[in-house]
């Protein structure tokens, strides 16, 4: 297993590039199901998820084909309708092929996912719309069957705009029997990404983008070719390093209309960040004041950003509140950071940061994968060495962070570790 070791206290200060959006390029691959035919998809990130999600398409009989960021999708040929547990339990995400199958199919057999690190997550809503829309589920063996003839369309109202269930409903609505009108849904601009694939695909789509969503069901779907957009995440991330360490970090492709929230905290919190069309350039010169987040549903705070942004508030001065609204299990982190020298209470769904003068390296445990950034980040401004473990949580969804850092002037190195 690998694990990274950091030697902190070195500015970050260069440029660097943003990857494609992983929870853009996952549900797209998964959409390919829908019209068996070929599809070209630019801008994927090298990612273990990616990997996976591969791994399961391949399974149910997609062709793939790789040419650097470019992935050659071609769904003709679907030989089964199954996703096995091995493949679900270790990523989630797999849950995106449900939709896609039912569609197109009338039939999926898929692994049901049990909770993990950050929540119990289930997929009740995911199941809630399917029925709706005339499938029968059955639950047996740690299994969910979805049986149709034909979808039809409905009117779904979801009590949480849930993002992969959105996208799921999305894609069963397309080829349905008329109209589905999803209210409450999620508005996280990988949903819109997909959205307008399906759209060039052919789908009768209105309202992306915003919390209420009309899809008109037509007989066929064409292939399409899409550029993913960028992991509005890896930014975040990014702009925390370049500011966490005193130093000036420029992000190329990079959308700074999907940031605004980290951005305007940022700001608040002392950084000073200029944006110039796709260039988004950050800096500090002191140290940062701690100010309170709130993680909600995009356009709010990202719960994806809230590890990252603890990391930064754990040495800024003063004391903030940060409350997580989406996972009721996303503070894992936090015991982590006390061990490196932070001072974080939990209160429910509070943590109470009181910002510290260092952080002091540590051997720490990566428990997922944002908790996992959350401590690099920590590492590259903690005093001595951090070593991280567990470190193939952040492979699941950062492209080759420790090079990008080393490139941006970071003290980091992968290792083989003993565990
Ligand atoms: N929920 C339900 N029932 C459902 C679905 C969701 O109760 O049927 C609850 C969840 O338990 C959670 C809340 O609703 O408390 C929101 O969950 P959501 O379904 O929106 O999350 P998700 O679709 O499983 C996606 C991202 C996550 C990201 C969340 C929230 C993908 C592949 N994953 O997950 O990304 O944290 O939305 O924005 O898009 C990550 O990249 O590290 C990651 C975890």
């Amino acid at each position: 297993m690998d694990q990274f070791i950091i030697h902190g206290g070195q500015k970050l200060e260069g440029e660097i590039s943003i990857s494609g959006a992983k929870n853009s390029a996952l549900p797209i691959l998964c959409a390919s199901l829908l019209n068996g035919t070929s599809n070209i998809i630019h801008n994927i990130p090298q990612l273990r998820d990616i990997q996976t999600i591969k791994k399961l398409l391949i399974s149910l009989g997609c062709k793939w084909e790789r040419d650097d960021k470019t992935v050659y999708l071609d769904s003709t040929n679907i030989s089964t309708m199954q996703a096995p547990y091995d493949l679900v339990k270790t990523m989630r995400a797999s849950v995106l092929v449900l939709g896609p199958l039912a569609a197109r199919f009338g039939y999926a057999r898929l692994s049901l996912p049990g909770g993990c690190a950050i929540g119990a997550r289930p997929i009740n809503l995911h199941l809630d719309a399917l029925r709706k829309m005339g499938a029968e589920i059955t639950l047996s063996s740690g299994y969910v069957e979805v049986k149709v003839k034909k979808l039809k369309g409905a009117r779904i109202y979801l009590d949480i705009p849930t993002v992969t269930g959105t996208e799921n409903i999305m894609m069963a609505a397309v080829l349905a029997d008329g109209e589905t009108v999803i209210e409450n849904a999620a508005m996280e601009p990988e949903i819109t990404d997909l959205a307008n694939v399906l759209v060039k695909m052919g789908a009768k789509i209105k309202g992306q983008g915003t919390d209420s969503m009309i899809i008109k069901g037509v007989k066929t779907l064409r292939g399409f070719k899409h550029t993913v957009i960028p992991d509005r995440i890896e930014a975040g991330t990014f702009l925390i390093a370049g500011v966490i360490t005193k130093g000036k970090v420029v992000l190329r492709n990079a959308d700074p209309a999907q940031l605004y929230a980290l951005i305007g905290k940022l700001r608040n919190a002392g950084a000073n960040i200029k944006i110039n069309k796709e260039l988004i350039t950050i800096s500090a010169n002191d140290k940062l004041r701690c100010v309170d987040i709130k993680t909600l549903p995009y356009p709010g705070f990202a719960t994806d950003m809230q590890a990252q942004f603890m990391a930064l508030m754990a040495v800024s001065d003063g004391l903030c509140v940060i409350t997580e609204t989406i996972f009721e299990n996303r503070f894992m982190h936090v015991s982590e950071l006390c061990r490196m020298g932070a001072n974080i209470r939990i209160e429910g769904a509070h943590a109470i940061v009181t910002g510290v003068k260092k952080l002091s390296g540590a051997p720490v445990m990566a428990t997922d994968l944002r908790a996992s950034a959350c401590l690099v980040l920590a590492g590259l401004v903690a005093e001595g060495e951090t070593r991280i473990q567990r470190v193939y949580h952040i492979d699941r969804g950062y492209v080759r962070i420790e090079e990008k850092l080393r490139a941006l002037g970071a003290d980091i190195i992968r290792a083989k570790s003993a565990h």
